[in-house]
C-alpha cells in the first residue's frame, strides 16, 4: 500500500464526428469491482475536499468536467497529481491519505469504490493514520 500503487489509469476513448465514449469495466481496466459510484460538483472556488484515509476502500478518481488536484500521502511519500480529462483517472489505493483541491469551476469529480459507504472505513485525523500505519507495519514484521 504505498504511494507507488496509486497511478494514473488511461480508459477507452471512442472517439467519432458525433463526440467522445468512455467506458470502465471492474476488474478490466480498474484493480476491483465497483460498488458504489459518487460524485462531486458545484464546489466553491478554493474549497478543498477529503482529508482523510480510508482502511479497506480502493477508489478511482476521474475529472468528468473541468480540473482538479489530488494530494496523496501515504505517510512517508507525498505525491500530487492533476486531473482534467475525462478518460483517463487516478486509482488510489487503501491507506492513502489524500485531498482535492485546486477545483475549476465546473468541475465534476466521479469516484467509483470498491465498497458502499461505511463510516468506520474513514480515518479522518492525521496522527490516527500515521499511528494505524506505525502499527501494520509493526503487524507485518511480526
Ligand atoms: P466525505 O467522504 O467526508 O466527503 P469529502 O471527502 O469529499 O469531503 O463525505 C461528506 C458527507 O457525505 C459525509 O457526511 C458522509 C456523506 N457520504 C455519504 O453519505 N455517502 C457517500 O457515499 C459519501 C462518499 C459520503
Amino acid at each position: 500500500m504505498s504511494i507507488e500503487d496509486c497511478k494514473i489509469i488511461s480508459l477507452p476513448k471512442i472517439a467519432d464526428a458525433k463526440g467522445n465514449l468512455t467506458f470502465v469495466e471492474s476488474g478490466r481496466h480498474i484493480p476491483f469491482d465497483i460498488e458504489r459510484v459518487y460524485y462531486l460538483y458545484d464546489v466553491p472556488g478554493g474549497e478543498d475536499r477529503g482529508e482523510h484515509a480510508h482502511k479497506t476502500l480502493r477508489q478511482f478518481i476521474v475529472a468528468m468536467s473541468g480540473s482538479f488536484d489530488v494530494l496523496l500521502d501515504d505517510g512517508t511519500k507525498k505525491k500530487k497529481f492533476h486531473l482534467n480529462r475525462a478518460y483517463y483517472g487516478l486509482y488510489v489505493s487503501p491507506m492513502m491519505w489524500r485531498r482535492l483541491d485546486n477545483f475549476s469551476s465546473g468541475a465534476v469529480c466521479l469516484v467509483l469504490a470498491s465498497d458502499f459507504y461505511k463510516v468506520e472505513d474513514y480515518i479522518r485525523d492525521y496522527e490516527t493514520f500515521l499511528r494505524a500505519l506505525k502499527q501494520r507495519r509493526q503487524k507485518r514484521g511480526r
